[in-house]
């Protein structure tokens, strides 16, 4: 097996912390250094493989910062047990290649870092939406290829994505964010589907509509559709936002492309199995009219055959969270789980992590996804 670098931080520390990329920012390193961590970081830039892991935890480990491409299943965690561990943490806010379950199983508490991806994820979605709708990847290969001769009045003529209807799929924070931008940048209206109602966005489109009126315009309105289809069939550009799991895995097939309309534009900034990536490029060559912009797809880093052929398809490599702020932001959270729990302090319980960024950290642990199965103290 391939051999792996590591470069220690804080050597002195009594605690040993495995981290299995290097993460950017200061803070994050501060935060464990206080808690009294060495911290051991891969500095490879591979996709470790689990066993490259559990030989790093081995030699004795107490917590675990991981990331989202490596399989933190409960051999994993039963791994991070045997060396002494209790703590793991997420490098992201999704968790689908976590086995929570298992973590639980095995006494290990599993952080994760919401809230300093939400603005960025969303502005990703907004690009990536306009991206597809505006047809500028596709613009952009055409003028580098030389192949502007010229101002015409039909070239490269995209969708206008003004006062129609944007479908968001999930409307967690992610999911909110981008409703909100769209109605306010583009007066769409929402049309949402989740299990759960989202009333907060509701009661906040139905002011900003009643200030839109106030304003002698026409009002915007949000919508909770009680099925996927029925969103599909409405929306103009459809958004999905929803985690992934075995009830979202596929949520977009063929059929459910079908019931699109045939210029409508679909966006993916979740994970990329929630979409059916064959269905959506056999759904594209047919529909050159209809435009999809992915920021994550089904077998990353693999792209499904054609899919990079299509020019109706804007693609980027799952950089949604890419700025730094957030990069740095979730790096902080991750630690601050970590080092909360070495230090066996309560689990924070609200949703505003913005304390944990600057200046004096609270003494809490930001985000415990099986806090309550575990019986872990809450603040107050
Ligand atoms: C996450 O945190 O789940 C994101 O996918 C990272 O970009």
């Amino acid at each position: 097996m391939a051999s792996f670098e590591w470069r220690v931080h804080n050597p002195g520390g009594c605690r040993r912390v495995i981290v299995t990329k290097e993460l950017p920012g200061q803070r994050w390193q501060d935060i464990l250094t206080a808690a009294d961590c060495r911290v051991e970081i891969c500095t490879a830039e591979d996709i470790l493989p689990a066993v490259a892991i559990q030989e790093a935890m081995a030699p004795g480990c107490d917590a675990a910062i991981g990331q989202l491409t490596e399989p933190w299943d409960e051999d994993m965690f039963k791994a991070l047990k045997a060396a002494g561990g209790a703590a793991y943490s997420n490098y992201a806010v999704g968790f689908n290649n976590v086995d929570v379950t298992g973590a639980t199983r095995q006494g290990i508490p599993v952080g994760n870092t919401p809230g300093v991806l939400t603005e960025t994820t969303a502005q990703m979605a907004v690009t990536l939406t306009f991206a597809a709708a505006r047809r500028t990847g596709e613009a952009e290969r055409f003028l580098r290829a030389g192949r502007y001769a010229g101002w015409l009045p039909s070239l490269l003529m995209g969708e206008l994505l003004w006062r129609k209807t944007v479908g968001v799929i999930g409307a967690g924070r992610i999911g909110d964010a981008y409703a909100r931008m769209m109605v306010e940048g583009h007066k769409m209206n929402v049309i949402y589907y989740d299990i759960y109602p989202n009333e907060r966005l509701e009661a906040y489109v139905a002011a900003y509509g009643d200030f839109l009126q106030h304003q002698g315009q026409e009002q915007v309105t949000c919508t909770r559709a009680a099925t996927v289809e029925e969103l599909l069939e409405a929306a103009d550009c459809v958004s999905i936002h929803t985690i992934l799991d075995e009830s979202t895995r596929h949520l977009i097939n063929a059929e459910r492309l079908a019931r699109m309309k045939p210029n409508a534009v679909i966006v993916n900034t979740s994970r990329g199995p929630v979409i059916d990536e064959a269905a959506l490029v056999a759904h594209c060559q047919r529909h050159p009219a209809f435009r999809a912009g992915l920021d994550v797809f089904e077998n990353e880093p693999e792209l499904a055959p054609g899919l990079d052929q299509l020019d109706n398809v804007v693609i980027v490599p799952h950089i949604a969270s890419a700025t730094r702020w957030t990069r740095e932001g979730m790096a902080t959270l991750a630690a601050a789980n970590v080092a909360g729990l070495l230090r066996g302090y309560p689990v924070w319980n609200r949703p505003d992590i913005l304390p944990f960024l600057e200046g004096e950290l609270p003494t809490v642990a930001p985000s415990i996804l099986n806090a309550a199965e575990l019986g872990l103290a809450m603040a107050d």
